[in-house]
């Protein structure tokens, strides 16, 4: 079923506190921070203002789904409980995936992302991507990059760690510049939830060629 932002009061209050998360809150003295809110959020402005088509994409779960309502409950009674919230009047109708052609077996079970906003939905919109991306407690998600996007996190549940560089709580947002590699860990006892965006030309976002970076190098043949 296909129907518009302007008639859909849920998509559209979750958007609000997206925007809320990105025009809020501190850049921390960096620059490239600070240009990654403002064009996160000018983006934005002017997706919701076209009035976007909301294509119903088909609810889909992941086993991770299970800690969803554990993380909201904790995301709620934070300092950006308010997208802990608004995601959860919408938790029923995500498209949970994993991103990648091929997965290995034990993080099948670990992790899962559910875009919000995007080329294919379900708020349309070709350049911007925004989601969610939810780990289970004591996860290792593995090293990647991602070429020609610019990609950040906002923490809404859980604590975790980007590379061996710093513990980030509810609130924090990480910013990773294309191509840089990076990898998460994620507390023993939490699931960790995080709100992310990514920002670049549409014919990327459209075709992000998600992989996992190999850290051996090539052999003959293989
Ligand atoms: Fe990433």
């Amino acid at each position: 079923m296909t129907t518009s932002l302007a008639e859909s009061a849920n998509w559209k209050y979750l958007l609000q506190e997206f925007d809320m998360l990105y025009r809020h809150g501190s850049a921390g003295g960096s620059k490239a921070i600070r240009s990654h809110r403002k064009r996160v959020r000018d983006t934005l402005s002017a997706i919701v203002e076209r009035n976007p088509r909301i294509v119903g994409r088909e609810p889909q779960l992941k086993p991770v789904v299970e800690h969803l309502p554990r993380a909201l409950d904790l995301g709620a009674r934070t300092a950006v409980g308010g997208i802990a919230r608004a995601l959860a009047h919408v938790a029923g109708s995500l498209e949970w995936s994993y991103g990648y052609p091929t997965v290995p077996k034990a993080l099948t079970r670990k992790y899962a992302y559910a875009e919000i906003l995007g080329p294919g939905g379900p708020v349309e919109a070709p350049d911007l991507i925004l989601g969610f991306v939810l780990f289970a407690p004591g996860t290792t998600y593995p090293q990647h990059a991602h070429q020609d996007i610019e990609e950040s996190y906002v923490s809404v549940a859980g604590a975790w760690s980007e590379n061996d560089g710093a513990v980030y709580a509810p609130g924090s947002l990480i910013l990773n510049r294309s191509g840089v590699e990076h990898r998460i860990t994620t507390g023993e006892q939490d699931p960790c939830l995080l709100a992310y965006a990514w920002t670049g030309a549409p014919e990327r976002l459209a075709a992000p060629g998600m992989k996992f970076s190999s850290r051996r190098p090539a052999r003959d043949g293989g």
